[in-house]
């Protein structure tokens, strides 16, 4: 049982810029929870404070209710899992998976049962004797993941795992860790700034902008109920609706909104102008996507992008009139 709570977490790497500005979070016992945001915005900060491998300058870290943030890194038994893997290079696929239970002092038996259990469960027995150099990067990244879990760690901070594999391998690598995630019932928090890769995994996402928390929520309602501007443009709603100007119909409570927005999938091209929360417009771009089109369509409210499928191309400089549905019209604070 591990649950990791974060209480007003602040750093400064020069004691002038805020990197970190107030962050408070909890991570539920075997939750795994992933911190998406884009370069730059303090994810590996964050992780690294939590591990203890950067000094915070103020907050708690607790596990359990229990401020451990004089607990020393090699006691507080977190597996690690890095973008770089950080691998021994002079050590073997088994030494390093090893090398985490020898430093606790494992006795050879139990470390060599142990060993071999999570390369069985990895795909690496075969690899067992191979150097590093001598891997691939999903192999290699697959002994991280091993030597980070064998020593049955309570909690899993894991800083971009997967940046460094192809695409395939990236989507097969994202289901074995959740895998082996739940069979093992740890509490993890994975950084990425892969919105795909974060809303597939995650039982919650912490959405991070400029050291500060914008939403903590789960992948469902980030999606469908973005809470603010920045988070709805961060997750693709690209057409934004001045309120105070414009009065439309939204399904959900708009009375203290001052946006309204809605995804460009979302709109839909009609034939007549009739019924509510119409407008009409004239094509200015138009992409095709392969699934279908994007258009730019001109209208009195502004520029609105609209993703369509399965139709006939239309032509730029023609009229359309565009339906808003109320179902997909959200109100943002
Ligand atoms: N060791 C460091 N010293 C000074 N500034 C740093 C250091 N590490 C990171 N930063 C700065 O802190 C900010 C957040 O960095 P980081 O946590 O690595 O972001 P992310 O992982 O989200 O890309 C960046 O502006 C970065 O330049
Ligand atoms: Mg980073």
């Amino acid at each position: 049982m591990a649950t990791l709570i974060i209480e007003n977490l602040k750093k400064s790497y020069d004691g002038k810029t805020q990197i970190l500005k107030d962050i408070s979070f909890t991570v539920k016992d075997g939750e795994l929870v992933s911190i998406l945001g884009s370069s730059g915005c303090g994810k590996t900060t964050t992780l690294r404070a939590i591990a203890g491998l950067t000094t915070k300058n103020s907050g708690k870290i607790k596990v359990n209710n229990k401020e451990i943030s004089n607990v020393p890194v090699y006691q507080r038994n977190f597996g690690m899992v890095f973008q770089s893997y950080a691998l021994f290079p002079h050590l073997n696929v088994f030494e390093n998976v090893a090398f985490g239970l020898k430093m606790q002092r494992v006795s050879k038996s139990e470390l060599k049962k142990r060993v071999d259990e999570i390369l069985q469960i990895t795909g690496l027995c075969e690899l067992a004797k191979r150097y590093p150099a001598e891997l691939s990067g999903g192999q290699q990244q697959r002994v991280s993941l091993a030597r980070a879990l064998v020593i049955k760690p309570k909690i899993l901070l894991m800083d971009e795992p997967l940046s460094n594999l192809d695409a395939k391998l990236r989507v097969k690598m994202r289901e074995e860790i959740r895998r082996l995630q739940q069979k093992f019932h740890i509490t993890t928090l994975f950084v990425t700034h892969d919105q795909q890769e974060c809303f597939a995994i995650s039982d919650r996402v912490l959405l991070m902008n400029k050291g500060k928390v914008e939403q903590f929520d789960t992948p469902e309602n980030i999606f469908n109920h973005p809470k603010n501007e920045f988070v709805a443009r961060f997750i693709g709603y690209e057409n934004f609706i001045n309120c105070k100007n414009y009065s439309f119909n939204s399904k959900e409570d708009s009375n203290h909104a001052r946006l309204l927005t809605i995804r460009p999938e979302r709109i839909e091209i009609v034939g007549e102008p009739e019924g509510e929360n119409i407008v009409t417009g004239k094509i200015i771009q138009s992409e095709f996507l392969g699934t279908g089109f994007c258009y730019l369509v001109k209208t009195k409210i502004g520029n609105l992008k609209v993703i369509v499928t399965n139709s006939e191309p239309i032509q730029l400089g023609n009229n359309v009139n565009l339906k808003l549905s109320a179902d997909y019209l959200l109100p943002l604070i």
